[in-house]
């Protein structure tokens, strides 16, 4: 073993980049986040870390409800905007079409591919930076021209990911191959 030791850090590389969408005093509001990810299949959970000075969080746990919008790579700038400005002296929403499903406060943005409706599940402090969101999908929405057999397609959608500590934004690479199936020359043969 011949590794360097880089110290207790968040390296889970790729991290998705999503756009946060709340209502801000009756405002729709969007914020960047990388710390988010799927934590359950049924029913849908996802969860994401939010800096506990963050205006989103009392809006969320007012509405008990947000969404998550997926950024292309062509959404790259307008997605690191808002994760460079607060709500609190910049109307980031206006910079988007902003659509709404079921809930009624819960904007989403109709130039991201993909947008999942959540409903508050439970919001976690471990005592340090964030407060950790959980949350149920409760509808996703795509265009067709974003999906490929019903299903949303990376290539289509061409999402932007991100890596934290070193700050870039990357695209995805291509298809290499079938999960659950690629494997399956590495079962060992059975006998007889
Ligand atoms: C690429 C990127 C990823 C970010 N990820 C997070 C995150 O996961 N959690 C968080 O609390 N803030 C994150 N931020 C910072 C917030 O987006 C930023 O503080 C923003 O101003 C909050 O906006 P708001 O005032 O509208 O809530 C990220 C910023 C960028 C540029």
């Amino acid at each position: 073993m011949n590794k360097t030791k880089l110290g207790a850090k968040t390296f889970l590389y790729p991290m998705p980049t999503v756009l946060l969408g709340s209502k801000i005093n009756g405002q729709p509001n969007f914020a960047t986040l990388a710390y988010c990810g799927v934590v359950q299949h049924q029913p849908p959970l996802i969860a994401f870390g939010s800096g506990k000075g963050h205006r989103s969080n009392e809006a969320i746990r007012k509405a008990k409800a947000f969404s998550l919008n997926l950024p292309s790579t062509a959404m790259m700038q307008v997605t690191d905007y808002c994760g460079l400005s607060s709500s609190a002296t910049s109307d980031k929403a206006k910079l988007f079409k902003v659509f709404y499903g079921v809930l009624e406060n819960v904007p989403m943005i109709e130039e991201c591919p993909l947008n999942l409706e959540c409903k508050l599940v439970a919001v976690l402090d471990f005592g340090g930076t964030n407060e950790i969101f959980v949350g149920e999908v409760i509808e996703s929405y795509a265009e067709e021209k974003y999906l490929s057999q019903g299903l949303p397609d990376m290539r289509k959608i061409d999402p932007l990911v991100f890596s934290m500590h070193d700050n870039h934004y990357w695209s995805i690479g291509k298809k290499l191959g079938d999960a659950w199936n690629v494997g399956k020359t590495l079962k060992p043969k059975r006998k007889g």
